[in-house]
């Protein structure tokens, strides 16, 4: 692996995947953006046929996970039904124990294929519907939608599930990908590396912000209950979701696409509400955060994209398990890297304080 996987510059605000700039990124195929995540180069477009072929034969889910499935919580978060059918299926793949990079290849495109199917066949029992089949003719993000809508999306929906899985897909050591990294740096199994990051990302300051940001914006309504809003959390010290960034100190690139596609759905729905709420959110937190205290805290990716998911009609209790399906192709880049290295990740505990 010769390019770095990810290069952030918190304070000018660039990211980029293997030297691809993000915004160059969105505009490909999620297909294209895993296949460079994991292999390390953007495909030629026989090698990407050939990549979106075994991802989109892999989505199928048997009748034993469906029963797993039917015997999950419906009352809770997807990420509980997601992690636990990860872990489950495992112990059935033929390559468990092939720990070659053909056999690591071969479990990634498996984990990436079928999470999505889990995360739409859970969803749509647990409203007491009947799983919609993967169709293999559609992209990631439009199959993902088709499945669990029941119907095919409109180009700009599925285009805009495409984006979303693009822009969550890989972000350097966040917390999650730090789990699965270390995880793999014992030389254990892709699927338990992975089941690492599950965990770890459904935390309410990492992933689970994303569900937190809909909750929000449910409780605040409209644009004119922003203000009161965030002006009695700032009061108790509460933290306002999809606000802030460990490493960015000026505005999260991904919050700015993802603004701006929030606001292209909305105009396209003719339905400015959530957008509006949102916006009047974040010009309370700049004018009180940033401009009046001096502190760097600006939209981060979980802000803009509940908002569309908000517009997609997604519940709350699957955001972040969405968030999953495009960071798994992360989390697979970073394990192979580490598996490459041979070397067990063993901090020091004093480190602990500069975290
Ligand atoms: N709302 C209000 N104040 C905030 C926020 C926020 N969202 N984020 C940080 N601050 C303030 C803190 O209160 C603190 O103020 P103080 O110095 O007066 O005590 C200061 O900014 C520094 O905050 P920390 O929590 O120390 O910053 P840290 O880098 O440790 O945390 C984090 C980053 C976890 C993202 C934090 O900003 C946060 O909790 N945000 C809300 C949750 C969220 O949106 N998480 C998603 C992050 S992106 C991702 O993981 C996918």
């Amino acid at each position: 692996m010769s390019k770095n996987i990810c290069f952030i510059d918190g304070l000018e605000g660039v990211l980029k995947y293997r030297e691809v700039d993000i915004n160059e990124l969105v505009e490909l195929p999620y297909d294209a953006v895993s296949y460079l995540l994991i292999l390390g180069e953007l495909p030629e477009e026989q090698e990407l046929a050939d990549y979106s072929a075994r991802l989109h034969a892999g989505r199928e889910i048997n009748r034993e996970v469906m029963d797993i499935i039917r015997m999950c919580n419906f009352n809770v978060d997807a990420m509980e039904a997601l992690r636990t059918v990860i872990s489950f299926i495992s112990q059935f793949d033929p390559d468990l124990n092939d720990s070659s990079p053909e056999g690591n290849l071969r479990k990634a495109i498996r984990l990436i294929a079928i999470i999505p199917t889990i995360v739409a066949a859970y969803y749509r029992v647990s409203n007491g519907k009947d799983p919609v089949p993967p169709d293999p003719s559609l992209s990631h993000g439009a199959n993902f939608l088709y499945m669990i809508k029941g119907s095919k999306p409109g180009p700009l929906e599925a285009e805009l599930m495409e984006k979303d899985f693009i822009l969550s897909a890989e972000h350097e050591l966040n917390a999650s990908t730090f789990s699965s990294r270390v995880t793999a740096s014992t030389m254990s199994d892709l699927y338990s590396a992975v089941v690492s990051g599950l965990c770890t990302l459904k935390g309410p300051l990492h992933g689970g912000a994303r569900a937190e940001v809909m909750n929000m914006l449910e409780e605040i309504a409209s644009p004119e209950n922003a203000e009161k809003f965030v002006l009695e959390k700032l009061e108790k010290r509460d933290k306002i979701m999809g606000f802030g960034h460990r490493v960015y100190k000026t505005y999260d690139p991904r919050g700015t696409i993802f603004k701006q596609l929030s606001k292209k759905l909305a105009e396209s729905k003719g339905d400015m509400h959530w957008y509006e709420t949102a916006e009047a959110v974040e010009n309370v937190v700049i004018r009180e955060l940033v401009e009046k205290r001096g502190k760097p805290i600006y939209p981060n990716v979980d802000f803009y994209s509940g908002v569309i998911y908000k517009y997609l009609e997604i519940p709350p209790q699957l955001a972040t398990s969405i968030f999953a399906i495009g960071r798994v192709s992360g989390w697979i880049a970073h394990c192979f890297d580490q598996y490459e290295k041979k070397k067990i990740i063993r901090p020091r505990a004093f480190m602990l304080d500069e975290c």
